[in-house]
């Protein structure tokens, strides 16, 4: 399992989460970068992405709830990342004028994040 996830072969975490969200991961990881979400969130595998001002996002694919109340489904990620404070106006999270292609890769990527 290990290995097949190392390798990015079929059946590996970046397949299935490929698969799940039909984004690509690759260009997610870009995008993350892009709109400095890391500024804020301490996520797995991108450079300099260490704050502490909103929850870590390492595991964000396993957890039951995200914001606090939605469902943690590929198009709940996707709505909370383009209008977080539409879902949420009391949250600390800003609009980023995130588009739908960056948030649909955004959401493959992370879910790879297991
Ligand atoms: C200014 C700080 C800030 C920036 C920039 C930011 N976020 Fe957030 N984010 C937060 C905060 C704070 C929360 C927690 C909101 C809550 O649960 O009420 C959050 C929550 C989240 C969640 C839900 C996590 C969970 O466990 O419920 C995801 C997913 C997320 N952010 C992704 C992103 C992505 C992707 C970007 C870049 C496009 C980004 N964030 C940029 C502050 C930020």
């Amino acid at each position: 399992m290990l290995a097949a996830a190392a390798c990015g072969g079929r059946g590996s975490t970046k397949q299935q989460a490929q698969d799940l969200t039909g984004g690509d991961p690759a260009k997610g990881k870009e995008a993350i970068g892009r709109y400095g979400c890391g500024a804020c969130h301490t996520i797995p595998g991108i450079k300099d992405a260490n704050a502490t001002i909103g929850p870590p996002l390492d595991n964000i694919a396993s957890r039951q709830i995200l914001g606090g109340h939605l469902q943690n489904t590929p198009a709940n990620m996707a709505r909370w990342i383009q209008h977080p404070q539409q879902i949420d106006p009391k949250n600390a999270m800003p609009e980023l004028g995130v588009t739908d292609d960056d948030a649909h890769n955004i959401v493959a990527f992370l879910y790879t994040l297991k």
